[in-house]
């Protein structure tokens, strides 16, 4: 028996209400709340002795794993691969390159001979066309349709039996016996249930594209995120190169790796060298610059974080920030007047992590304050110096996270010389590890010879 039930879904957030309202209590956006019909099948009454109860040991090691796409930075994030029968969703902002690292996706799969669908709902399958082939050998196994119709989409998933299909975006896709335009929260919701379920009968790895929307034309992928088994978020400076792959949900792995893209003329390409990119024209002896070892995932990363100060009406000081965190820089800039007498009160204040890199995690903290300090000070900090370290509001250096690892990191690109907080572990051997147990006095072993240049 059915039973029908209407509820309230906002379209940006996904939340819930019991009544419609002009506005979504959770996330404030005004006039983004659509009626939805859900109607649910009344409780049966099963008999415990219908139920398959099964041993949770047995099961061990009889599930599905990970296929490589062939992408090392996308495997990276997903903990290797695509695991056969799931369903991912990528999500992120138009013009960011969801389209094109599908498309790499897609074509790199189909390129080790497994085949490879691509559901084109928002460009012409001539147009990608165009575009793989800019991109690299267009495999034989790479198969396309532009019909959007989710009853389509499944029967030639059925046909074709791919090992990956992508959906570009899912918010074209539709499902004809329900009402209402593409991209609505009905519509979204009723084709990737339609989809996740195709996904598992038939062992295809899905790739849902949805792009984040502020317009409220459409709903954002968020309303989705419970029904997918992975949520995958594609960002990045648009006017810059650098694009960052992340899970945000994942059912087969951890959430804490990053991919890292380049955006190229021709395409996406893995950046497997952190660290080589983001030092690349590095200047040695500029006042106002230190390379800190910051961690992204799991990943070690050396970035050179910059400061400028320039003299301000005293109170009238601006802060301006590229790639840092705004806050924690406030919090540094605090610390250093009142705990290392360093004052930036009549500075204008710049910080900026070069490359093109963003680094918002506490260990970044001590390079912010030593860059400040250097340029106010006006001395450089010797190039083959690193430092990292998370700072307290006592003015006290906190260690933090995966110290080891990076000051390996640091030693293989050649520096020798570490500045860390009190209690950090042995360094590789070959690297001097200068322990500070305050900002005061790391700022003091900095900006005296031979650290000083
Ligand atoms: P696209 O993948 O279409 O973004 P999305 O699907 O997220 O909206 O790519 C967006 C931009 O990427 C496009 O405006 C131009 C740029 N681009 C390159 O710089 N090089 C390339 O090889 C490709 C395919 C795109
Ligand atoms: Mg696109």
């Amino acid at each position: 028996m059915a039973r029908s039930r209407r509820s309230f879904v906002c379209r940006e957030c996904g939340a819930e209400s019991p009544a419609w309202a002009g506005r979504c209590t959770r996330c404030d956006t005004w006039a983004s709340i659509e009626e939805v019909d859900s109607t649910e099948a009344a409780a049966s009454s099963a008999r415990f002795a219908d139920v398959e109860v099964k041993r949770l040991d047995e099961l061990v090691g009889t599930g599905a794993v990970p296929a490589p796409t062939g992408l090392d930075e996308a495997d990276r994030v997903l903990g290797g691969g695509l695991t056969p029968g799931s369903v991912t969703l990528l999500g992120g902002e138009p013009g960011v390159g969801k389209s094109t690292l599908t498309l790499q996706l897609a074509a790199s799969v189909a390129g080790g001979g497994a085949s490879a669908l691509l559901v084109a709902g928002e460009e012409a399958p001539s147009q990608i066309a165009l575009r793989a082939r800019r991109l690299g050998p267009v495999p034989e196994t790479l198969a396309v349709i532009d019909d959007t119709s989710v009853e389509s989409i499944v029967a030639a998933l059925e046909a074709i039996r791919p090992l990956v299909a992508v959906v570009d975006s899912i918010q074209c896709a539709r499902l004809d016996s329900i009402d209402g335009a593409p991209g609505t929260v009905a519509q979204l919701k009723a084709v990737t249930e339609r989809l996740v379920g195709a996904a598992k009968r038939l062992d295809t790895s899905v790739v849902l594209v949805g792009h984040l929307t502020k317009d409220g034309a459409l709903a954002g992928p968020r309303v989705i995120e419970h029904l997918v088994d992975t949520v995958l978020s594609f960002g990045g400076d648009r006017s810059g190169e650098l694009r960052y792959l992340r899970a945000v949900k994942h059912r087969f792995g951890p959430t804490t790796e990053v991919g890292l893209f380049e955006m190229t003329p021709i395409g996406l390409s893995s950046v497997s060298d952190p660290s080589g990119r983001f030092l690349t024209d590095r200047q040695a002896g500029l006042p106002g610059s230190v390379v800190v070892a910051t961690l992204e995932g799991r990943r070690p990363v050396l970035v050179e974080v910059q400061a400028l100060t320039v003299d301000a009406s005293p109170g009238n000081g601006r802060v301006t920030v590229q790639g840092v965190d705004g806050r924690r820089l406030a919090l540094v800039a605090a610390v250093l007047g009142r705990r290392a007498g360093c004052s930036l009160i009549r500075n204008d204040v710049f910080v900026s992590a070069t490359g093109g890199a963003t680094v918002t995690e506490p260990g970044v903290d001590l390079a912010m304050a030593i860059a400040l300090a250097s340029s106010v000070g006006d001395f450089a900090v010797r190039s083959d110096v690193v430092a990292c370290g998370e700072i307290g509001l006592g003015g006290e250096l906190r260690s933090v996270p995966q110290l080891e690892l990076r000051l390996q990191e640091a030693y293989r690109l050649g520096f020798r010389t570490a500045l860390v907080p009190g209690s950090a572990p042995e360094g590789p051997t070959g690297m001097t590890v200068l322990r500070a147990g305050t900002v005061a006095e790391a700022l003091a072993i900095v900006s005296r010879r031979p650290l000083a240049a």
